[in-house]
């Protein structure tokens, strides 16, 4: 059975409940992996968190995700806008990845609007919140289930 989720947290996404709350509410990182624990466990999924500040640490990650993981929800923070360190790796990869912003990345300044993921992964989901990880979740369980 392929069910396993790995959910990934990039820079500045452990310091969630001291930033803008207008952008990304007042959830703490830990309140967040409990919510996506929660969505996860409703449709059978099994989910795993990992978090770094550091790029070179994220990448070596990367390469073991496939030994972990059957899929991945990925919230790279600002490494989505300009990383390619990490896209090679995510490429090295080659599992199914949704990426996701709690923020409305396309409504805020014109940088937030590149993600060096674009086509590598299945979709990305942007201004839902938390919401959102369900989604990117639903969208992998598809996946995986073959649908
Ligand atoms: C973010 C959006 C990024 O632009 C930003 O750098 C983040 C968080 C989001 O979840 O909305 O750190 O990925």
């Amino acid at each position: 059975m392929r069910n396993r989720i790995e959910v990934l947290h990039g820079v500045n996404l452990d310091t969630l409940g001291r930033r803008d709350p207008e952008h990304y509410g007042t959830i703490t990182l830990p309140e967040l992996e409990l919510t996506i624990k929660r969505f996860a466990s409703e449709i059978g999924l099994e989910v795993r968190f990992f978090q770094s500040n550091h790029e070179g640490e994220f990448v070596e990650y990367l390469h073991r995700l496939p030994d972990l993981a059957d899929g991945a929800v990925l919230n790279a923070g600002a490494w989505t806008h300009y990383s390619y360190a990490i896209r090679d790796a995510l490429e090295i990869a080659a599992v199914p990845v949704v990426e996701v912003h709690l923020s409305d990345v396309s409504s805020r300044e014109p940088w937030r609007r590149i993600s060096v993921f674009q086509g590598l992964v299945l979709e990305a989901v942007a201004g839902k919140g938390p919401d959102g990880y369900r989604t990117a979740l639903e969208l992998l369980k598809a996946e995986l289930d073959g649908e």
